[in-house]
Order: structure tokens, then sequence, then C-alpha cells
């Protein structure tokens, strides 16, 4: 899985690839989104991040592809907007700590075998806190 998502970025365009979500840019510019600490759980190429940081979010973005982080980085220097971009493994995590207002999951939690899901509930909680917000 890991390897085909890194070939696709690297020598394609996912069709997911360019813009962020609709339902999430919709409560950023209606306020329903207040800016806070944030995390992306599978980034790709940061479209949701960079327009998280955009609108004053401090961002985290997760992503195991290294190609996907690589042109993620490239965009958010492009914009002018400074993203804490990773490449690690969401099921396992190790380089992120801390808890976050808003966790961000579009279209990664539904890639993983039921096993995989389980060590991701595992993973991604504790980057929780009372309050915080999960977009999934
Ligand atoms: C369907 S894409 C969605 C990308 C992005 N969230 C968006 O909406 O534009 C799923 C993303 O999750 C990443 N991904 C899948 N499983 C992952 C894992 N176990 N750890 C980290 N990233 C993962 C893939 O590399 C891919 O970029």
């Amino acid at each position: 899985m890991k390897a085909s998502y890194d070939l696709w970025y690297r020598v394609g365009t996912p069709p997911w690839v360019g813009h962020a979500r609709s339902t999430l840019v919709e409560m950023v510019q209606t306020g329903d989104l207040l800016p806070g600490r944030a995390i992306d759980l599978g980034c790709g190429e940061g479209d949701i991040a960079i327009f998280l940081a955009e609108h004053g979010f401090q961002v985290t973005a997760v992503d195991f592809a290294p190609s996907a982080i690589a042109k993620a980085r490239a965009k958010a220097s492009d914009a002018g907007v400074d993203v804490d971009f990773v490449i690690d493994d969401i099921t396992t995590l190790a380089t992120v700590s801390g808890t976050f207002d808003i966790l961000v999951d579009y279209g990664t939690f539904d890639d993983l075998s039921m096993r995989q899901r389980a060590a991701y509930i595992d993973r991604v909680t504790p980057l929780a806190k009372p309050g915080s917000k999960f977009l999934f």
C-alpha cells in the first residue's frame, strides 16, 4: 500500500489532489471551525494542511508516502506557509506527540485493514483531548 501510494504521487496526480475538501473549507469559512492546533492524518500532497495553515491553524500533517510529503513541502513553500510535514505511518506514529484541537482524516482510515484500524485508534486517540474536533 505504501509503495503504491508513493509511486502514484511520484508519477501521477491522484484524483483528490489540488484542493482542500469542500466540507472543511465551508466550516472554516463560516467560522464553524476556528483556528487551533491541527493534525492531518494521511495528508497526501498537503492541500488540506496548507489551506488550514493559510487560515491561521498551526498544522502538523502526516503521510507515509515520501513522494507525497516532498510535494506537500514544495507546495507549502510556494504558498508561503509553515506546516510541520512528517513522514510516518499513522498506525505506528512514532514522531508525533502532544494533543490537537482538530484532527482531520479524509480518506485514510478507510484504506486500513481491521487490524490496522485498531492500531490507528490506539495511536490517534491520545492525540485528542476533551473538546477536540475530529473531522472524519
Ligand atoms: C485517499 S488519500 C487522501 C489524501 C488526503 N487526506 C486528501 O483528502 O486529499 C489517503 C492518503 O493516506 C495515506 N495513507 C494511507 N495509509 C497510511 C498510513 N498507514 N500511514 C500514513 N499515511 C497513510 C496515503 O499515502 C494517501 O496520501
